[in-house]
């Protein structure tokens, strides 16, 4: 799978884009050292497992539900916020599962989702050019020169975080927490009250129903392990490459080598260069790969991603994650599709709404509208019937919280306000009750 020459510092020979500028490579080898004395995050045979269910997927036998925050944060982190972003991603697969009929693979944009990419380095503080945000791994989001200094030791405390962060899911998953008789907990009290809260109850309900029957026929659902557990998988975009390469490490059985900070890792929009560090990166390291591809990506670059990330063929392993806009994807997708089918290359195609629908509102934020973003992926579904091609699953940036970052939606957030509850240190999220209310749009686009 790898290029001849790959080894898991290979990518630091071709330009790699987004990286900070580190003030002390003194500073850096050191957090590397210890980063890379450290355990492995996920083991690669739960990486292989996701590459196999992801395969299904490509296959048109699963659905994907990719989901969480834009940037995870170093000072907005506790149980509670773990435990109901888990609510939200169980709830819409929950609705996803019981619509399409096929299992929803379940991958969280979470324990390691910290570093991000910006559209300039530098930002402009009352008259003063401070270095730009880069994800709490990297920088502190203050206004400050002295807070955007980029600190090598953030890595060791993300891994920290993360570690903490995937023991809680892992807690969470395997504990009973997931089990399928839990389907009412799952409802956060400011969603149940609303539509969107009702609707999931009755979903929920005919579940309890469906379970009892079986139990009165006589089946015994305690002893069934898939009904109590659940498969939850870790993602980040592997964008800060020092972190990514200290935690890859050889896999004992197969000899292969694994990215051990998350069982997928993703190639964002602005690091997907054919000839650039992040792909040389991640075509060696065997995880399931995901590619953001954007609206100027043209037919022979999508191919020729997906050949270099997958040049063995393997099902699942490259999931190519459109996000065009909602006025692009209409004609700016099929050809992609239709180029990455005729080169024989199995592909998972997922639907990222978010990332080509933001926009600055009159106060200042950042936001994207609810209808914007179901609009992109009704697009992306028509687009998908009308090649006969499985619109393989979903992207989305969520939180559990009451949050007011997105517009509109059932309870129409508008944008007055947006400062209510504005929390993310980065994108806006859709929240609990925005999150449940696309899962049920997009339940009827499987249905139908
Ligand atoms: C993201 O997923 O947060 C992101 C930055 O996306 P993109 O690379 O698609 O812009
Ligand atoms: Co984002």
């Amino acid at each position: 799978m790898a290029s001849t020459q790959w080894t898991p510092d290979s990518w630091k020979s071709k330009p790699a884009e987004q990286q900070p500028v580190w003030p002390d490579m003194v500073e850096l080898e050191s957090a590397f050292k210890q980063l890379s004395a450290l355990p492995p995050l996920v083991f690669a045979g739960e990486a292989r497992l996701l590459t196999r269910a992801l395969g299904e997927a490509a296959q048109g036998k699963a659905f994907l539900l990719q989901a969480g925050d834009c940037a995870e944060s170093f000072s907005d982190f506790s149980a509670d916020s773990i435990r109901d972003k888990l609510k939200v991603i169980l709830q819409m697969a929950v609705v996803l599962q019981y619509s399409s009929g096929v299992p929803v693979v379940k991958v969280g944009r979470i324990a390691g989702q910290f570093a991000k990419p910006r559209s300039s380095p530098t930002e402009n503080v009352d008259g003063t050019i401070i270095e730009a945000f880069r994800g709490h791994i990297v920088n502190d989001d203050a206004r400050s020169a002295e807070a955007r200094r980029p600190d090598p030791a953030r890595m060791i405390a993300a891994y920290n975080q993360a570690a903490a962060t995937l023991n809680l899911v892992r807690a969470f998953t395997r504990g009973g927490f997931a089990d399928l008789s839990q389907v009412h907990t799952w409802n956060q009290q400011f969603v149940a009250t609303s539509q969107e809260g009702e609707r999931y109850e009755s979903l929920a309900a005919e579940i309890d129903r469906a379970l009892s029957f079986m139990r009165a026929s006589g089946i015994d659902l305690r002893g069934e392990a898939t009904l109590q557990q659940v498969d939850f998988y870790t993602s980040h975009e592997a964008l800060l490459l020092p972190y990514e390469e200290a935690l890859t490490r050889r896999d004992s059985l197969t000899g292969d080598y694994y990215d051990c900070s998350a069982h997928m890792l993703w190639i964002g929009e602005r690091t997907r260069q054919l000839d650039g560090a992040h792909l040389e990166f991640l075509s060696g390291v065997h995880n399931p790969l995901g590619c953001k591809i954007g609206p100027t990506v043209t037919p022979a670059e999508a191919v020729e991603i997906a050949e270099k990330l997958n040049p063995e063929g393997v099902p699942g392993r490259i999931t190519l994650i459109s996000r065009m806009g909602t006025d692009k994807i209409k004609d700016a997708l099929p050809p992609l599709v239709e180029a990455t089918q005729a080169s024989g290359i199995p592909v998972l195609w997922s639907c990222d709404p978010m990332h080509g629908n933001t926009f600055v509102a009159e106060n200042g934020r950042k936001t994207r509208h609810f209808d914007s973003i179901l609009a992109e992926v009704k697009s992306y579904f028509d687009v998908h019937e009308s090649l006969g091609t499985w619109p393989g699953g979903i992207h989305i940036e969520l939180t559990g919280d009451n949050v007011t970052e997105c517009l509109g939606g059932a309870e129409e957030i508008l944008p007055d306000h947006l400062d209510l509850r504005y929390e993310s240190a980065c994108d806006p999220r859709l929240n609990g009750r925005q999150s449940l209310d696309l899962a049920f749009e997009i339940s009827e686009l499987l249905r139908g």
